[in-house]
């Protein structure tokens, strides 16, 4: 039994987008809860509306109605000046793309993540190694995102994303752009974190990566067809 509260709570999430004269119901009365240290996957067809829950939730954009709530904060009620604050210091956003900066090294990187949340640079510097090593990459801290493999890359966006201690980490297709080898490689790594009692949700096509959380929730047309738990 779990009786914490949820580090994440959806309630009634609604996203309506106008095209043109035409309401597209992008995410249509979702509700859920994350309990802290779960690991997992949100899967659907394309247009299924996954990448726009995970946008409210990572307060990338605004619901047209409903909230969501990250441990104990309203994050669909924050202000537009708060978003930064709540994005810094509760999130870690891993991306298919990487997203590094090309012109830092990967320790860089890393730093870059807590010199924003203002974290002396001492311990900067000492959190950026530890993260590094435990991805596997003690010796590529130095290399920049160009010198790195894709799964390089992936580690080091993953050591960023845990830098300042998120409540949640928000995967939008983490193995969209790497070889299988790569995939379980990054795969059993955030299972790692998962059992350490880093709370990760993934938005996944890749059912050979669903298959490895330990719950998956299925969107069909905006709203959740299942949520099954293994
Ligand atoms: N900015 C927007 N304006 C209008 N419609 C949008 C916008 N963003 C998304 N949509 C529509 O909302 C629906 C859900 O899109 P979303 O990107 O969330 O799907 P997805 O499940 O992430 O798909 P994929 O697997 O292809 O990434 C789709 O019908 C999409 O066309
Ligand atoms: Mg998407």
């Amino acid at each position: 039994m779990n009786d914490e509260e949820p580090i994440l709570r959806v309630r009634n999430l609604t996203k309506t987008y106008m095209q043109g004269k035409i309401p597209v119901h992008a995410l249509n009365d979702v509700s859920f809860d994350v309990d802290k240290g779960e690991f997992l996957s949100i899967v659907g067809p394309s247009g299924s509306g996954k990448s726009t829950l995970l946008s409210m939730v990572g307060l990338l954009d605004k619901p047209t109605s409903g909230c969501a709530m990250i441990d104990g904060t309203k994050i669909t009620e924050a202000k537009d000046s708060e978003a930064p604050v709540i994005r810094r210091e509760k999130i870690g956003f891993v991306f298919q793309h990487f997203n590094l900066i090309p012109t830092l090294t990967a320790l860089e990187n890393v730093d870059i993540a807590m010199r924003f949340a203002r974290v002396p640079k001492g311990k900067r510097k000492e959190r950026a190694v530890e993260l590094l090593a435990q991805m596997g990459l003690r010796e590529r801290m130095n290399h920049k995102p160009s010198e790195l493999s894709g799964g390089e890359q992936q580690r080091v966006a993953i050591a960023r994303a845990m830098a300042n201690y998120p409540a949640i980490i928000l995967a939008d297709e983490p193995t969209g752009e790497v070889d299988t080898k790569t995939r379980d490689m990054i795969v059993s790594l955030l299972k790692e974190l998962a059992e350490k009692g880093q709370t990760i949700l993934i938005v996944t096509h890749d059912t050979a990566v669903s298959a490895q959380t330990k719950r998956v929730i299925t969107m069909r047309d905006g709203k959740i067809a299942s949520d099954t738990k293994v």
